[in-house]
Formats: structure tokens, sequence, C-alpha cells
């Protein structure tokens, strides 16, 4: 049941943190994955294709997109992870946080989804997992453009869900507290604080991916919220 043999999965945001664990996991369950991020790392992965591609740029997307359909055979499963963050009061938020934030947040996963989704509507078995946040689900002190970067995110594959199901794409939103990675200190962050105690590993995220995409075809899982028990059980 939880094999992935056969299947070609697409991560954006692979280079490192959540990406790279979920890179990792579906490798190890059978898939070949293409990981894709600025950098573009292989990870060392059995049949990994690393792609250089910049979240921000659609034309970037489309070119990594292909790229990893061509060199594996198509792409049955999209992980919209690549991400951002920045945080503090939102009148000192810098403007060149707040428009990188919408633009790898909010545009990127358009993009990935616009990159992909020709692919996965030629595969027997699609599924897109966006990585979103339980600031997807919920105003956050302190985060509000990230916030909205992440309801965005929520809404878009809440959305597809409506236009993809009846065509077979399996759309769900997994939906974090916080996650130990280099992001969760983020701008604006100092490491006394509370929200940084007792976060998740990226490896937690990944095992909950690995069990949405590998569901029998007969039923999806739309959102998969969790947090560290540490996180507060309010919204
Ligand atoms: N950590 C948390 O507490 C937490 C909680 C809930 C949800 N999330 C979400 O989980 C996702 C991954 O976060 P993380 O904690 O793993 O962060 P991370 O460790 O900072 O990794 C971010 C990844 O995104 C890639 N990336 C950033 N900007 C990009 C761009 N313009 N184009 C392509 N790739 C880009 C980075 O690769 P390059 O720098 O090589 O491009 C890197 O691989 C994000 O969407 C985040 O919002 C995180």
């Amino acid at each position: 049941m939880n094999s992935l043999e056969g299947r070609v999965a697409f991560v954006t945001g692979a280079s490192r943190g959540i990406g790279a664990a979920v890179a990792r996991t579906l490798a190890s369950a059978g898939a070949r994955v293409g990981l894709a991020s600025r950098s573009g790392d292989e990870l060392d992965l059995d049949g990994g294709v690393g792609v250089r591609c910049d979240v921000r740029d659609a034309d970037s997307l489309e070119g990594a997109a292909a790229e990893v359909a061509e060199r594996l055979g198509g792409i049955d499963i999209a992980v919209v992870n690549a991400g951002v963050g920045a945080y503090g009061p939102f009148l000192d938020l810098p403007f060149e946080h707040l428009e990188e934030m919408i633009d790898v947040n909010v545009k990127g996963a358009i993009y990935t989804v616009r990159a992909t989704l020709p692919y996965l509507l030629e595969s027997p078995a699609p599924d897109l997992v966006t990585i979103a946040s339980e600031a997807g689900r919920r105003g956050l002190p302190l985060e509000a453009v990230y916030c909205a970067s992440k309801f965005a995110q929520v809404g878009l594959t809440a959305a597809l869900d409506h236009e993809l199901r009846e065509r077979g794409v399996r759309c769900t939103n997994v939906c974090p507290g916080g996650v130990a990675t280099d992001f969760a200190m983020g701008r604006g962050r100092t490491p006394d604080m509370p929200q940084l105690a007792g976060m998740m590993e990226p490896q937690d995220v990944a095992d909950v991916v690995l069990f949405v995409v590998t569901r029998p075809r007969t039923h999806r899982i739309l959102e998969v919220a969790f947090r560290p028990v540490t996180e507060s059980s309010w919204g």
C-alpha cells in the first residue's frame, strides 16, 4: 500500500528542510523525484533529478517541470513546498520581505500548479499536495503577511479540489505548526522566542505527505492540520 514504485514526484524547495525530507521519503518509498530549487541539489537520491528553478518565475517552473517529466517519465505527484517567511509588527515589515512572501508563497504556488498540472492530468494516479501551514488556517500574531500568503495557498488548493476531483487529481493541504528548519528561525525572530521551543521535525511532515499520497484511490484527504504539543490549541 505504501509503495510509490512507478510514480514520479516533483517537489519544490527540495534543497533543504521539509522539502528535502519529503523528497527523501518519497524516494525511499520507490518514487523517482524531481528536486526543484534555486540551488537544484541532487540530494544523493537514487533516481533523483535536481533542477534549478526560481518559483517566482513561471517560465523557470515550466522548464523545470518539463525537464523532470522528460527525464523521469511524467509527473504523478506535485508537492508545492518552496516558501519564505518574515515576522514582526505589520508596519515594520520591509517591502522587500512582504513582496518576497507574496511572490514565492502565492505566485510560486500558482505557477507550480500551472507548470505541473498538464502532467498530473495525464497520470493514472495524480496527487497535488501543498505544504501550507497552521498560518493558513488561523491568524497568528506578528505574521499578518505570511498568514495572508498561506491562506492564499489553502484557498488555491481547496478550490482546485472542486475543479480537479472529477478529473482524478487529489488535492491536499498539509498544514503543519512549527517545524525546526532554517525557515522556522525566520526574519524577525530570535532564538529565545517561545514559538521556537519543541518544534516538530521535517520528517514528521514528510511522513504525513507519504500517508496522503499512498491512500487508496477511493478517497482523498483534503487537509491535514497538526501541531507540536507545545503549541496552543486555540483556533
Ligand atoms: N518550518 C516551519 O515552521 C513551517 C511550518 C509550516 C509550514 N512551513 C512551510 O513549509 C515550506 C518549507 O519550509 P521549510 O521550513 O522547509 O523552509 P527552508 O528550510 O527555509 O527551505 C525552503 C526551501 O524553499 C526553497 N526556496 C525558497 N525560495 C525559493 C524560490 N524563490 N524558488 C525556488 N525555491 C525556493 C529553498 O531552496 P533554495 O534556497 O535552494 O532555492 C529551500 O529548499 C514553506 O512553504 C513553509 O511556509 C514551514
